[in-house]
């Protein structure tokens, strides 16, 4: 009852989401990617910096491409999902702060002119809207597979410039036959949770 989500999408979105391994054929569509962005948009970011990038590879050649970066256990998931995205952090999203923080311009030559901070501030939020992003594919009903085996300096090489640092790849699509490893434990509210 502490919750204000119906117990339907706490369902959806957290306790029987699950991370897929296998995938049906069923395609994921543009329509589909451009109502998880519509609604993960919204997830906050220091400063309103938004500096997650997504790559959708959908083209055949692209996907082999990719696949030959993934460690071996990952490849036949990234061959086989509906859909895969790269998720990367733009690290020169300052460009953008003018436009995406009117009422403080500045803070793009005030806290981000040096590449360093920009960098480890990119990576940072573009990770926690990276979450989003998961848990978004979860709300369109699809299940989501997070991968960071793989050879990321391959990936950006292939896929990405100087300016762009990969994040992971997500494998997107319905579960399809043993989809699931069994669920693994999780740590207890007290283990985590300490009040000082
Ligand atoms: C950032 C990230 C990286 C991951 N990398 C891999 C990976 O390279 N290969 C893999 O099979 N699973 C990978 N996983 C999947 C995790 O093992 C899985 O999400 C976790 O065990 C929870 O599983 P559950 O959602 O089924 O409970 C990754 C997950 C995340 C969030």
């Amino acid at each position: 009852m502490s919750l204000a989500l119906d117990s339907a999408a706490q369902d959806l979105l957290f306790r029987e989401a699950r991370t897929a391994n296998t995938f049906t054929d069923e395609p994921v569509t543009d329509e589909q990617v451009q109502a998880i962005y519509d609604l993960v948009k919204y997830g906050p970011t220091a400063f309103n910096q938004t500096p997650l990038r997504i790559t959708l590879v959908r083209s055949p050649e692209a996907r082999e491409r990719l696949v030959k970066h993934m460690a071996e256990g990952n490849q036949p998931k990234t061959a086989t999902a509906p859909l895969v995205a790269i998720l990367s952090a733009d690290n020169e999203f300052h460009e953008e702060l003018p436009a995406l923080l009117p009422h403080f311009p500045q803070a793009k030559d005030v806290f981000f002119s040096e590449r360093p901070v920009r960098e480890q501030s990119a990576v940072l939020n573009a990770a926690l809207q990276a979450a989003y992003f998961i848990v978004g594919v979860r709300a369109a009903g699809l299940a989501a597979g997070p991968m960071t085996g793989l050879d990321f300096a391959g990936l950006q090489k292939e896929f990405l410039d100087a300016d762009h640092t990969p994040l992971m790849v997500v494998n997107i699509g319905k579960p399809g036959e043993d989809a699931w490893f069994p669920r693994s434990p999780r740590l207890a509210y007290d283990d985590v949770v300490t009040t000082v």
